[in-house]
């Protein structure tokens, strides 16, 4: 290359330019090395910026109607890496009338987002709620039908440009059934979701296809163990899913909670992806914001943050100011919190499988004595056996160690701590033996007996 720059003044093969420019070179190349090597301490100064020295995205939901608001478009352009278009790809939006498909609100915030390098989560394909009156009174094979050329046509229109698809929304049941939603896309057939993902799949094999749902941060909550079963068959079966998406939406009444991390490591250790789909925090609690993204942080398998809005006044709680700027676009507490998680992060590293090799614990005891035995191996999850003496009503506590879980008890009633990780189990007339199942979640020390009462 021999182009010269305005002010350029040749010749400049002295001595002193050769010193300068060996100098810049190697400034150049610290530098470089700073800005790659992994558990460096080059912060960056925007989200994004900053997630992505850890292989992270940060995204944020995009309202087409706002990208002509330049308060919002600094923000997003200057801060996001990822963008999930809020409504705009919903069934509502994409096939108003069957068979006629409309992409132009869409198209506007994916063209915005990879024009500047962003990538885009597309947000969802089939879901029971803002569907088109069309769809909402069809039912039966009809329904399944459409349902099915729905995911094709948007997930073929938006090929190679949407990397993650939520392909189905929200399918279960809240409270404590573990059940399917009882939907008009459930009702076509247990097998609705699976058909989803194998059309998604079909019509755009590049894009990862995740599950997404709301109140399943909680591991022990029903919910989070239905959705955690249904991934666990679909891997099992061949199912074509590669992510789970957890929106995050966290409030008084559905509040953060600590084994967060267990449920996004228990997860990713079925084999997919996580991904932190719609956060928003009411309050925006600094704190929170922080653990959330320090969770991520910490599971290899978590991709990615997306929150559910830029501005306080963007969001779809608004009154609840759950977002990490103000409604006049300025930085809160929680981005600094945010940025401040994102450059101290660690970069993980996938956890260890190796099996126990230590013998059997005998626990301390009270006034009875729990002895606790190793029983079944798989892959995945151990069992273990406790034996009680000394009195046939009896309390026992037992700890396992994060990010493993208790999956399944028998023998005894079992009650948890809030963090998910202690076990009280009471006798409950079956005998002095009781057992438990623990998944693993890449951890397989051998859970401890902290006490034995008699009662
Ligand atoms: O755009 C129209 C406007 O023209 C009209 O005057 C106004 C009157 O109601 O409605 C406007 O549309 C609203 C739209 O948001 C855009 O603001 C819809 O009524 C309203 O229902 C819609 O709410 C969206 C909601 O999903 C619908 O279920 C929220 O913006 C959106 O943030 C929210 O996102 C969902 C995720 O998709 C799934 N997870 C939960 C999350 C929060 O509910």
């Amino acid at each position: 290359m021999t182009e010269r720059c305005q002010g350029d003044t040749r010749p400049r093969t002295g001595p002193r330019a050769r010193t300068a420019i060996v100098l810049a070179a190697a400034a150049l190349l610290a530098a470089t090395s700073a800005a790659f090597l992994p558990g460096t301490a080059s912060a960056g100064t925007t989200l994004g910026a900053s997630a992505a020295e850890k292989g992270r995205y940060f995204g944020t939901a995009v309202a087409a109607s706002r990208l002509s608001d330049g308060n919002y478009t600094t923000i997003l352009n200057r801060e996001f890496n990822s963008v999930t278009p809020e409504n705009e790809m919903k069934i509502d939006a994409t096939e108003p009338q069957q068979g006629r498909f409309s992409y132009g609100a869409a198209e506007q915030i994916v063209n915005h987002a990879r024009s500047r390098g962003m990538s885009v989560r597309g947000h969802t394909l089939a879901w029971h709620s803002q569907q088109p009156p069309w769809m909402e009174s069809m039912s039966g094979s009809a329904l399944r039908s459409a349902m099915l050329n729905h995911v094709t046509q948007v997930a073929t229109h938006f090929r190679g440009q949407v990397v993650a698809w939520d392909v189905v929304n929200e399918a279960f049941e809240d409270g404590t059934s573990g059940a399917r939603r009882n939907s008009n896309l459930q009702r076509t057939g247990n097998d609705w979701i699976e058909a989803a993902f194998r059309a998604a799949r079909a019509a755009d094999p590049g894009a990862k296809l995740c599950y997404n749902d709301y109140n399943t941060d909680n591991w022990t909550h029903a919910k989070t163990q239905a959705v955690y079963n249904m991934v666990r068959d679909f891997k099992s079966r061949g199912v074509p899913i590669d992510c789970v998406g957890f929106q995050s939406h966290f409030n008084n009444d559905s509040p953060y909670v600590s084994n967060y991390r267990t449920t996004l490591s228990s997860f990713a250790a079925l084999g997919v992806d996580v991904q932190v789909t719609e956060l928003d925090i009411q309050g925006a609690p600094a704190a929170t914001y922080r653990s959330v993204v320090e969770d991520c942080l910490a599971v290899a398998r978590c991709n990615g943050v997306t929150v559910w809005g830029i501005r306080d006044s963007d969001s779809w709680r608004a009154s609840q100011t759950p977002l990490l700027f103000n409604s006049s676009g300025q930085k809160k507490a929680a981005y600094d919190a945010v940025l401040a998680a994102l450059n101290n992060g660690t970069t993980p590293t996938d956890p260890p499988t190796t099996p126990p090799t230590t013998p059997p614990t005998t626990p301390p005891s009270g006034s009875c004595t729990a002895t606790l035995q190793d029983s079944t191996r798989w892959g995945d999850r151990f069992n273990s056996q406790v034996t009680v003496s000394g009195a046939s009503n009896w309390t026992v506590v037992v700890a396992v160690t994060p990010p493993q879980k208790v999956s399944n008890t028998w023998n005894g009633s079992p009650t948890w701590d809030s963090s998910g990780n202690v076990m009280t189990m009471r006798s409950n007339g079956s005998g002095n033996v009781f057992g438990f199942t623990t998944m693993a979640n890449g951890t397989w020390t051998r859970p401890v007996v902290r006490s034995c009462t008699a009662s």
